[in-house]
């Protein structure tokens, strides 16, 4: 519980002169991507969560999780919990000091365990691995990279102000600034959001097409005719708040489209369909397979029915 507890002090210290983002920012789901499972409202909301795959049957139950083939079983105790269950909440044990990937997951959806994402592409051999894929050391620091902060005390799990701003120590010690990051132009906060959220050359480089792409906002919204690199209005700080949690009233975002589409100068064309809730229509939600989710298509565009997915 300490590192929780830094986290907490931390950003305590951070409201006493920066209310309007240190205040919001703990209820994020950034900085609730990685808990402790006795901090996972999902654990303690459904304090017995089961499921039968195929020959095997799935328990977690607190903290502890059971997989069993009818005659063996192995328990293990939940290192972490990653995420809030929207698209999944995967759990993180560990073996003999080795982590490992619950084989399956909770999704809101369906209020219950199925297949973690990808999981289901490779049967399980044995027991060990119906439990849980096991993480190699690159696989595992990527992993606790993008959900959690490392800072010179402790890990601390979830996307907090260092992560993103750098190290307070001196900032408290002296006030010399932190990392500025209101400078940058639309294509370097998409870097920057890409190192988590995926650049355009990362989804590209790997050469990942489909709707599988469509969880990855950088290369979706750089693909959109609506983007432009100097352009802050499209930057994804153009919209969202990385110190609030994600808005989910379409409305919310209408001034954000009108900033450019509202006839002024230099002008961008005008809808003729409709004056309101424009991401309704242009930024149309699609399901990846396997994550109970529909994903926001970041590919801003005129999305007609029938319509191939544009990659
Ligand atoms: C005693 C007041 C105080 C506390 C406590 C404090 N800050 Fe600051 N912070 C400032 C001041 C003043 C500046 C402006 C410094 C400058 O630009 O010269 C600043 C600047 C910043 C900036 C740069 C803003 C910009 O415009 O680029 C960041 C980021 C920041 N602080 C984060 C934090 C974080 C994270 C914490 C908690 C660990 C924290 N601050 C705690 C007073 C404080
Ligand atoms: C250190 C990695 C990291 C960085 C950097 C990062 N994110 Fe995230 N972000 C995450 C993770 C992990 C989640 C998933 C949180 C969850 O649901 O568990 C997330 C979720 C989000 C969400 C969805 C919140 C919701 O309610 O579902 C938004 C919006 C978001 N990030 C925007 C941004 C923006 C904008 C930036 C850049 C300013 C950024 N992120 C930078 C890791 C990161
Ligand atoms: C390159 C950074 C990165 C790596 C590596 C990564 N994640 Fe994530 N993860 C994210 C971001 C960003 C999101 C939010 C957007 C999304 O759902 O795609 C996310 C979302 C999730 C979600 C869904 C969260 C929700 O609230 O629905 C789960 C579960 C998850 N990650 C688990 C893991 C696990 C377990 C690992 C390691 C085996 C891992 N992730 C590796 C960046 C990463
Ligand atoms: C996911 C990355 C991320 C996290 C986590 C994060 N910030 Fe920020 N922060 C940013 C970005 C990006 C900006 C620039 C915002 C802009 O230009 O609109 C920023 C700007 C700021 C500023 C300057 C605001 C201004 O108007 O100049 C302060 C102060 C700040 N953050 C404090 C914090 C504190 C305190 C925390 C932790 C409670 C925190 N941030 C967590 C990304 C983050
Ligand atoms: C023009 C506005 C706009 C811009 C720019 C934008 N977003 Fe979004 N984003 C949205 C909307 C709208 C939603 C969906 C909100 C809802 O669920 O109702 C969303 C949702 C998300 C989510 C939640 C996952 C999902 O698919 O629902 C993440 C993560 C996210 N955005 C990250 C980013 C990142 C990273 C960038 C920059 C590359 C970015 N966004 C740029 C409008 C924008
Ligand atoms: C930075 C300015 C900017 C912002 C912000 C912006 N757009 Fe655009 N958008 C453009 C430009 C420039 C074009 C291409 C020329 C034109 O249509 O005027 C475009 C094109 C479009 C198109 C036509 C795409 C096609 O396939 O022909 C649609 C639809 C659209 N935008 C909707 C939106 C919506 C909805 C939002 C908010 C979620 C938004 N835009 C935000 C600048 C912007
Ligand atoms: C009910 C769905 C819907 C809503 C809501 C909506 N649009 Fe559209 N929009 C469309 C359709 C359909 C088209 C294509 C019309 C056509 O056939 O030319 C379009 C076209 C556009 C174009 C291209 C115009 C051109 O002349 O090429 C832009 C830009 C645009 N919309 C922006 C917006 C913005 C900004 C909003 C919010 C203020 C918005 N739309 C709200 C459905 C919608």
């Amino acid at each position: 519980m300490i590192p929780l507890l830094m986290a907490a002090l931390v950003v305590r210290e951070c409201a006493r002169c920066h209310p309007a983002e240190a205040k919001p920012h703990p209820a994020t789901s950034m900085a609730r991507a990685m808990q402790h499972p006795a901090d996972s409202a999902i654990l303690n909301e459904h304090p017995v969560l089961t499921a039968q795959k195929g020959k095997y049957s799935y328990r977690i139950e607190k903290n502890l999780y059971t997989v069993t083939n009818g005659s063996a079983s192995l328990t293990f105790p939940i290192s972490w919990s990653f995420g809030l269950g929207d698209a999944g909440q995967t759990y993180v044990f560990e073996k003999d000091g080795i982590p490992y990937e619950s084989r399956v997951s909770f999704f809101r959806a369906i209020d219950g365990l199925d297949w973690t994402l990808g999981a289901s592409n490779s049967p399980p051999a044995n027991l060990l691995e119906a439990a849980g894929r096991q993480m190699g050391t690159q696989d595992a620091a990527q992993c606790f990279g993008c959900h959690s902060t490392k800072t010179q005390a402790a890990l601390e799990p979830g996307v907090q102000c260092e992560r993103c701003h750098g190290s307070t120590e001196e900032h408290l010690a002296t006030l010399k600034p932190m990392k500025k990051l209101r400078a940058a132009d639309a294509e370097e906060i998409s870097n920057f959001c890409g190192q988590c959220h995926r650049t355009w050359a990362d989804v590209a480089g790997k050469g990942i097409l489909g709707v599988n792409n469509v969880r990855f906002q950088p290369y979706r919204l750089t693909n959109s005719k609506c983007f432009d690199v100097d352009d802050r209005r499209i930057s994804c700080l153009g919209c969202h708040n990385p110190h609030q949690e994600l808005d989910r009233n379409d409305a919310h975002y209408d001034a954000k489209c009108q900033a450019c589409h509202a006839g002024g100068k230099p002008a961008a064309k005008v809808c003729k369909v409709s004056k309101s809730n424009c991401v309704s229509c242009h930024m149309p939600k699609i399901e990846i397979p396997g994550s109970h989710y529909r994903f926001t298509d970041h590919q801003i565009r005129i999305a007609r029915a029938n319509d191939r997915y544009p990659n």
